[in-house]
């Protein structure tokens, strides 16, 4: 079986982080989700991996290279236009072949790993029949579900009362279930046809749901699995927040750095290398990335903050902090989200006042 990853798309809804990069490559608790979904499938025994990649592709590839670092090997695919997730399986043909894949969005969480998924799909699909007896009639693809409380947001499932699923529709208005796709998909190559019969949505894009659809009308079987843990399609800053609260809530404590006699680390702390904290008091669960200074603050529950920040008579809290961040002064920082190389200080001109220089789509409360 071989892996499909869906990276290329534009990330219009976490702007203005991801206008200078890729929303796959925002880190939850110091690492790129999109990691994440590789070390799953990595897990799961898949070792031969493909990346669909759009604009923000160098950088991808960059990040994650040819896979030695997560023992598989990835192979990169151009998408000019993110012109829909069953496009991605168009142009993917060649380096899928013939064989099961399974499909995994690169802004997508599980908490979940793929292994049980993908076995027991496999286990459905393989099982060849006795010499002489019909072939049992395996699925030709396999969806994960969960229940939401806005379908309208995503795709959505309908199953009849023998729990088959019978209708696929992506972003309905008006849901006909509560039942959502979660982003990680299994294929046999009956998908390649489906991709190819169908026809773009209203909103221009080639639709997943609808080649499941295809599938469904056209006498295939697919299967789902019901999502057990949490999962978090991660385009967005407060689903982000979380995300990065509930995966902080599993680290080992471990500290590559230096703390001063005047300081606290209290709780499940990580601290990079080479990271130091001067008369600073820090409450885990946290993460702190290599090199970063943390001098007279307080850095609270839940807070990821990455490698090279200085933090200097500061407060924050709930909160992700990404590379090379100066926050100077400010009393209390939480439930935020800072690109790279933000500076956040406290105003000393006169007349005191507040000064801003934000990019496009930025958002601020101020108290
Ligand atoms: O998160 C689950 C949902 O993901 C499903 O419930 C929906 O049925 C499915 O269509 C998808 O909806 P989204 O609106 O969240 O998809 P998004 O545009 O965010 O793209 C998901 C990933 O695929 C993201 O990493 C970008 C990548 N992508 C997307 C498109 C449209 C591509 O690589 N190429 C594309 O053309």
């Amino acid at each position: 079986m071989k892996g499909l990853i869906l990276s290329g798309g534009a990330g219009t809804r976490l702007r203005p982080i991801t206008h200078t990069s890729a929303k796959q490559l925002v880190p939850i608790a110091n690492k790129p989700i999109l990691f994440y979904g590789i070390e799953a499938m990595a897990a799961a025994g898949i070792s031969e991996i493909g990346i669909v990649i759009g604009e923000t592709g160098e950088e991808i590839m960059n990040a994650v290279g040819d896979g030695w670092q997560f023992g598989v090997n990835v192979t990169y695919i151009q998408q000019d236009a993110p012109l829909g997730l069953a496009h991605c399986v168009l142009i993917a043909q060649d380096f899928l072949g013939n064989q099961d894949f399974v499909m995994y969005l690169g802004d997508n969480m599980l908490q979940q790993g793929l292994t049980d998924f993908v076995e027991r799909f496999e286990g459905s699909h393989q099982a060849h029949p006795q010499l002489g007896e019909p072939a049992p009639a395996g699925p030709a693809a396999q969806v994960l579900l969960t229940h939401v409380e806005n379908p309208s947001s995503f795709g959505v499932a309908v199953l009849d009362e023998y729990g088959e699923i019978v209708q696929l529709v992506e972003k309905p208005k008006d849901p006909p279930s509560d039942l959502a796709l979660v982003g990680v998909y299994l294929f046999t190559p009956h998908i390649h046809t489906a991709v190819e019969s169908i026809q773009p949505s209203p909103r221009g894009e080639l639709e997943i749901t609808d080649a499941i659809q295809w599938l469904v009308d056209n006498g295939h079987r697919v299967t789902h699995d019901i999502l057990t843990g949490w999962w978090i399609d991660t385009g967005k800053k407060d689903p982000l927040l979380d995300c990065n609260r509930l995966v902080l809530e599993t680290i080992e404590p471990r500290n590559d750095g230096t703390v001063d006699d005047l300081s606290q680390v209290i709780g499940r702390v990580v601290i990079g290398d080479g990271a130091r904290l001067v008369n600073s008091t820090v409450r885990g669960p946290v993460i702190i990335g290599a090199g970063t200074v943390l001098e007279n603050s307080y850095v609270g529950p839940f807070t990821s903050i990455a490698a090279d920040c200085v933090i200097l008579d500061a407060e924050i809290e709930h909160s992700v902090v990404l590379e090379r961040c100066q926050i100077s002064g400010v009393p209390r920082l939480q439930d935020s989200l800072l690109g790279r190389d933000t500076i956040v200080t406290r105003s000393t001109g006169i007349p005191s006042a507040t000064r801003l220089l934000l990019g496009d789509h930025s958002h601020v409360e101020i108290q």
